[in-house]
């Protein structure tokens, strides 16, 4: 062949074929990861290694600059994919699964058959309980709802269909799940939590990574989990989002971490930092946090993301940086990988412009494109660049939505019952339904449902129920009188007359960060005159709550004959919530948060000896209240339509050794009529230590069901480094001899811990 027409075939092969065939290390699969990273690094310009650490927003690459449009504009994406080299864009709402498969399939041509190196996207996005970006997805319960199942199952299975309903998509990077402590019921993110206690938080978040890390069903795809928003955001002083929190070293130690440890166990591949400052320093720009003890103390190998704007934020929400380039800096020091910068170049064009003025290294931008690198070979991105539409139709799948339908009833707790009204009788003739909730969607799926603040009520599924539809699904012999939200009180009361029963539906509508920021947690001054107006007529009212947060009822509790939390118990919560209230379903959630009583008064169930002591005048001193006296309800509370009777607590020993391990058995027995299911909570009690323990502490829980009868014996190995230590000022763990109790239920025994084995 001559040469001449060697060079025509070679101009005719397709320019995506080329870089197939070269014999690049990186592109070749059966070489380690390592290895090609290090290969694809030594290849890039500093320009391209700047781009791979900016991810960019949506809007700035679709065709009309809003959130909602997921349709691609190529000439912008060019810009910045082939231009300014971007690794990767997140963000959008819930559209068909078309014009995601469209929009990512072009994105991704763009990054992998035009630029030089083909490196691909990574695509992030918030499909917070359930592919919540993605029309028609099945959309699960919050997760302070899952944490209230205490069945770590759901967790799993939540993680486990929103990969399955969008990897297929090219949605790559979830941000979820959020592994906060919700320890402030004033915070408007509480909902996302998985409430207060950090052993629950820590099992739930890591059954939620291995759902989403370790899905065979999505293969040959793959989906990395942002554990977030590291660390301490969730205790700001005065319950708005991103305000300043303080916090003690030991607290962030013995609270804050052990969920994000327990993640990482898990594989958890990337964090996403906290925007706000602890202890006067913001966490973006505090190495501290992200390097000392995120990297060198935690080992962390993963991606540092920050949050929206939050180099931004430097300068203009904290003013600790006089301009955007410092605030790169302060932020690179610290310990971030990439930066969600998102609507500008500044990033990029503020780190390109420090490396050149020997600000910041080289070394140190190689350092975080490795890990970015690693991530994008780990996720198969390289092999499976595209998304694909073949298997579109298990979105939304009726296997899928019983799923999250079971996770939403086992999630909703049921508070008070008197005289045991509930469940109702099918039977019952006339039942009154208000409140503003009582006909609504969004209220079910709560923020980070469609949209970011959730959506308008006509971009909810036409199939998805209202508590009002389901109810009237369920009671198909009863008549149900809905009224409007603003139906004067008089006019309820006139309605009420009637009726056998009145439900009120009430709560609070869609919200996420500082969209939801309340002053005061009271329910609002409408809702509780509604509830008064109800009340008032002697008619026996049921109270359903809808919300991210538990709102102070104390006003009205009391003529209130039941009380079901509902929280946000996604798409599937109507029919839950109607299951419970017929009775088809047995209610087996528990409070995994502490209810207030009041408004000004808060601590959680694992709180401190001296947070409940009060000065008795007559006694002359101090005594320790009665903790039930500022909650409502408990933390763990929630009836169920059977009763549980625990007995026979016993230990294998009463003593222990560092080595050691004792088994506590307990039996928990059905003695009502109905099957139920009952989570068995444990904690363990420190009764002496040199920091000072919290009250009690959950160590381990089991959910089980039981026949009328029936009864089942379960045990709880204790074990001293596992469920007696605590960490210090530095994070060392401490055991320290002497005496600790068991507790479950209303029962506890005690027993005491010798480092030595002497007896
Ligand atoms: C939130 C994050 C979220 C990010 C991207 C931020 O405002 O704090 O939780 O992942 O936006 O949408």
């Amino acid at each position: 062949m001559s040469k001449n027409l060697l060079l025509i075939f070679f101009f005719m092969i397709p320019t995506s074929t080329i870089a197939q065939s070269t014999s690049a290390v990186y592109k070749d699969p059966s070489n380690s990861i390592e290895n090609r990273v290090l290969d694809l690094l030594s290849r890039m310009t500093l320009e391209e290694k700047v781009g791979q650490m900016t991810q960019l927003n949506i809007t700035l690459i679709n065709n009309t600059g809003k959130q909602r449009n997921v349709e691609l504009n190529e000439r912008k994406a060019r810009t910045y994919i082939n231009d300014h080299h971007i690794g990767s864009f997140l963000n959008g709402e819930a559209v068909p699964a078309i014009e995601w498969f469209e929009y990512i399939d072009q994105l991704q041509r763009i990054a992998v058959e035009e630029t030089r190196l083909g490196i691909p996207i990574i695509y992030g996005i918030d499909h917070m309980h359930g592919a919540s970006y993605l029309a028609g997805s099945t959309i699960f319960p919050h997760n302070l709802n899952l944490a209230a199942t205490f069945n770590i199952k759901h967790a799993k299975q939540t993680a486990r269909i929103t990969a399955i309903e969008s990897a297929d998509l090219g949605h790559h990077w979830n941000f979820a799940p959020v592994l906060d402590l919700g320890r402030n019921p004033r915070w408007p993110r509480l909902y996302e939590t998985f409430g207060e206690s950090p052993f629950v938080a820590a099992q739930m978040g890591a059954a939620y990574v291995d759902g989403l890390i370790n899905n065979e069903e999505i293969k040959p795809y793959k989906m990395a989990a942002t554990g977030k928003h590291f660390i301490g955001y969730s205790v700001p002083k005065s319950g708005w989002d991103r305000t300043p929190v303080d916090l003690s070293d030991q607290a962030l130690y013995e609270f804050h971490l052990p969920a994000f440890k327990a993640a990482m166990e898990a594989g958890m591949q990337t964090v996403m930092l906290n925007s706000g400052e602890v202890n006067g320093v913001p966490v973006h720009a505090s190495k501290k946090l992200l390097t000392d003890l995120l990297r060198e103390q935690l080992h962390f190998e993963g991606v540092i993301l920050t949050d929206w704007d939050d180099i931004g934020k430097l300068v203009d929400y904290h003013h600790v940086a006089k301009d955007y380039t410092e605030a790169t800096e302060m932020s690179v020091n610290a310990g971030i990988d990439m930066s969600m910068t998102p609507t500008s170049l500044d990033f990029n064009v503020s780190l390109l412009e420090l490396v050149k003025q020997d600000r910041i290294s080289e070394e140190r931008i190689n350092e975080s494109v490795k890990r970015i690198l690693t991530l994008k070979f780990e996720l198969g991105l390289f092999e499976n660049p595209y998304p694909r539409k073949d298997r579109l139709n298990r979105i939304g799948s009726d296997q899928y939505k019983s799923k999250a339908k079971s996770a939403a009833e086992e999630s909703i707790v049921l508070l008070k019952n008197d005289n045991e009204i509930l469940p109702l009788s099918k039977e019952t003739n006339k039942i009154l339904l208000i409140g503003p909730s009582a006909n609504k969607k969004a209220e079910l799926g709560g923020g980070w449902t469609i949209g970011w603040q959730g959506a308008s009520e006509d971009r909810y599924p036409e199939d998805m129920h209202t508590v009002y539809s389901a109810l009237k699904a369920e009671f198909i012999n009863s008549e149900i009188t809905l009224l409007p939200p603003n139906t004067p009180n008089p006019e309820i009361q006139k309605a009420a007359k009637d009726h056998d029963v009145i439900i009120i539906a009430f709560g609070e509508e869609p919200y996420t960060e500082f969209i939801g920021n309340i002053t005061s947690l009271e329910i609002p001054a409408d809702q509780k005159s509604l509830i008064k107006a109800a009340t008032n007529t002697q008619i026996p009212t049921i109270g359903v709550f809808i919300g991210g947060r538990p709102r102070i009822v104390s006003d009205v509790i009391d003529d209130m004959q039941a009380f079901l939390w509902a929280g946000l118990p996604g798409f599937e919560g109507a029919e839950a919530i109607a299951n419970i209230i017929t009775g088809d379903v047995n209610p087996s959630g528990k409070l995994p948060i502490s209810y207030p009583t009041f408004v000004g008064h808060f601590v959680p169930y694992n709180h401190k000896a001296s947070d409940v002591y009060v000065f008795n005048s007559e006694e002359e001193n101090f005594i320790a209240q009665d903790e039930h006296n500022v909650w409502e309800w408990p933390f763990g509370h929630g009836l169920s339509y059977t009763t549980f009777e625990y007995s026979d607590v016993e230990l294998s020993d009463t003593q222990i050794s560092k080595d050691g391990e004792i088994v506590a058995s307990v039996t928990v027995t059905n003695t009502g009529k109905r099957t139920g299911m009952e989570s068995v909570i444990w904690y363990i009690k420190d009764h002496v230590g040199t920091i000072t323990r919290p009250v009690r502490e959950v160590k381990h829980f089991e959910k089980i069901s039981l026949e009328p009868g029936e009864s089942k014996t379960l045990t709880f190995s204790i074990r001293p480094n596992l469920h007696l230590s605590f960490p210090d000022f530095d994070g060392n763990y401490l055991l320290e001899d002497g005496d600790f109790s068991v507790i479950v239920d209303d029962k506890f025994k005690s027993f005491a811990f010798k480092k030595s084995e002497s007896k």
